[in-house]
């Protein structure tokens, strides 16, 4: 990538949130949360001001040893009254899409770039996403992911620091650091956007095939 976090920063970060460090024998730094732990520093955040208009923060929901990982762009209203990402009516289009492609629940895991619910449901801000991408980047780190699928514009371009509109960066592989990362549309864009939905689902048979050969 691209979004990975030069290893200083990624150190500050994860000190600043309570994560214990080893330093392994070849000198690399590498973070050693759990998932408890990072999911109880991501609850008690305050690094942004959405913390004060949240009714709780988002941490992620599926499996902890999936391989495939979603991410998309921040918690809606249902998703922050429930505390999980993805449960609105757009969580619903995506869960019949999972389910589309034959893949089981315990295959996928998904996250937002966002923890907390933007107001009124606007773009997070840059400084949002900066502020909140160690905590993606430690998820990442726990899961070890085999693909990663970046749901819509907004997730997309920050994990790519590209703004190439969306239906031209479909169909091929990106990486974030050394894991394979794929794009495909946002399901509330096709709540919106229908006629989309075919070319979703083409996306998506690609990313279920793929994940037969990882
Ligand atoms: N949209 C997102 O990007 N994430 C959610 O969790 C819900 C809606």
């Amino acid at each position: 990538m691209t979004g990975e976090l030069d290893i200083n920063t990624q150190h500050h970060y994860l000190k600043a949130m309570g994560i214990d460090l080893w330093v392994s024998r070849d000198a690399e730094i590498k973070p050693k949360p759990s998932w408890q732990s990072l999911e109880s520093a991501v609850a008690g955040c305050r690094r942004c001001d959405l913390c004060q208009t949240r009714q709780q923060t988002v941490f992620g929901r599926g499996h902890q040893q999936a391989p495939l990982m979603l991410i998309g762009e921040a918690p809606g209203a249902e998703e922050d009254r429930q505390g999980l990402p993805f449960v609105g009516r757009a969580g619903q289009l995506l869960d019949k899409m999972i389910a589309a492609v034959g893949l089981s629940h315990d295959r996928v895991y998904i996250a937002n770039l966002l923890k907390c619910r933007p107001p009124s449901n606007r773009d997070p801000k840059p400084e949002e996403m900066n502020e909140c991408q160690a905590y993606l980047q430690a998820q990442i780190q726990l899961l070890k992911p085999k693909l990663i699928l970046a749901l819509g514009r907004v997730s997309a371009h920050h994990l790519l620091k590209v703004d190439t509109p969306l239906s031209r960066l479909r169909g091929r592989e990106y990486r974030l650091g050394e894991r394979p990362l794929w794009v495909s549309y946002h399901p509330a864009y096709l709540l919106r956007n229908p006629a989309d939905k075919a070319r979703a689902y083409e996306d998506w048979l690609k990313i279920a095939d793929l994940l037969k050969s990882l």
